[in-house]
């Protein structure tokens, strides 16, 4: 029987969100399409099997092709990032941080961390995070001139405050992170390096951004964004010691058994972002990135930082056209235009509310977004911001989104 006879409540909820996700131009920078293999492999028998423990060091048993699964997704891991040693088992991202925390740092450490309102994640230290209340976090910030990391005054920072760690990667952050110079800062400090790259793996994978591996002791991410794959996370290391840490940081100190059926999706995901037709995508990504940056740019609108190096950027909304980035989000909404409410750097408005959008050409290049689609895109976007309170004027626009997304 299907699940459309068995639970047609949740057959119907799903197809709902099959129809949103065919009809709504995805901006936001963090989702993207998984491929038909990466579903089929989430959605296998895998999900039915426990398998506390690592490859052949097991609490259950029947583990054999949990075995085989497990170590081929470390293989195709380490492979694609030119790294020594994976952990492929972390649920999210989130735990991946969690994780790489209590593997290297002793609870209360002193921890850098990019600001939230300036791009970092709420793993890098917010007070209402984890990360917050069990270490001391001490935020970097960018340049209020240029809206970049400065680094000269991270470094000046990081000498005075002394922290046991530094760490790098962001959630809307457009430009490219100098791993070498922070790693730099950090052999400075004597202090450990970590990078979260979740939002740039794909872009790592495939070349287009310094590989954080060369540089820092730990380095974490997801494998839902630019990587293409299921949600979940991954930890990665070239040092045998933090190796086994983090192996026991995951299991038993943070999770249980693995998601199988996940590393099922994360070994796929892993074998076609070595293809060369993933490093296609994502040059294409990128050049569709800047491609709308300049196009909106040339329409009057505000960029942080002026533009952008890799798969998103921030328009300050605000000082573009005198709304809010909550009022953004809900306009683009009405059209069919996906994105989320973001703050910019120094941001005065609240963060329910803030002063931009984030927009990330991940999700709309895998539907085959080229340069015509993105100048469409552009002017889909002005003619809706534009027009905000008239939602009137919205709905027809809307209709042409919808007639436009039925061909991709
Ligand atoms: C830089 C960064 N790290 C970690 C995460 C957390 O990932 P998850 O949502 O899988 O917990 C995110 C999610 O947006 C992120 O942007």
């Amino acid at each position: 029987m299907s699940l459309k006879e068995k639970d047609l409540e949740i057959y119907q909820i799903i197809e709902n969100e099959r129809i949103r996700q065919k009809y709504n131009i995805e901006l936001i920078a963090s989702e993207n399409y998984a491929s038909e293999e990466v579903r089929e492999a989430q959605g296998s028998i895998f999900t039915n099997k426990y398998a506390e423990g690592y490859p052949h060091k097991r609490y259950y048993g029947g583990c054999e092709n949990a075995d085989a699964l497990e170590e081929l997704a470390i293989n195709r891991c380490c492979k694609l990032f030119n790294v020594k040693y994976a952990n492929v088992q972390a649920h999210s991202g989130s735990q991946a941080n969690m994780a790489a925390y209590r593997a290297i740092i002793p609870y209360g450490a002193k921890v850098m961390g990019m600001a939230l309102d300036q791009g970092g994640h709420l793993t890098h230290g917010s007070k209402v995070s984890f990360s917050g209340k069990d270490y001391e976090f001490m935020p970097y910030y960018v340049s209020k001139e240029t809206e970049e990391i400065d680094y000269d005054a991270l470094e000046a920072q990081a000498l005075e405050f002394k922290p046991a760690l530094i760490v790098a990667g962001a959630s809307a952050y457009s430009r490219k992170i100098d791993f070498k110079r922070i790693k730099d800062i950090c052999d400075k400090v004597g202090c450990l390096f970590m990078v979260d790259m979740a939002h740039i793996a794909g872009l790592v994978a495939a070349g287009l951004h310094q590989n954080p591996c060369d540089y820092a002791d730990i380095v974490t991410s997801t494998t839902h964004k630019t990587l293409r794959g299921p949600r979940g996370g991954i930890i990665l290391t070239n040092n045998e010691e933090i190796a086994k840490k983090v192996n026991k940081a995951i299991f038993p100190a943070c999770q249980g058994g693995p998601l199988l059926h996940v590393i099922a999706a994360k070994a796929v995901c892993f074998k076609e972002a070595m293809s060369d037709e993933f490093k296609e995508y994502q040059k294409q990504l990128v050049k569709n990135c800047a491609y709308l940056c300049d196009l909106l740019k040339n329409k009057g609108y505000v960029i942080v930082s002026g533009g952008t190096d890799n798969h998103l950027f921030t328009i300050n909304v605000k000082k573009s056209l005198g709304i809010t980035g909550d009022v953004a989000e809900k306009t683009l909404d009405k059209v069919g235009i996906t994105c989320n409410k973001n703050t910019v750097p120094y941001d005065t408005e609240k963060p329910g509310i803030t002063s931009g959008i984030r927009v990330g050409t991940a999700a709309v290049t895998t539907r085959g977004f080229k340069e015509k689609e993105i100048e469409l895109l552009a002017n889909f976007m002005d003619d809706a911001l534009r027009h905000y309170d008239d939602d009137a004027y919205l709905e027809k626009l809307h209709e042409e989104e919808k007639r436009f997304m039925e061909k991709y």
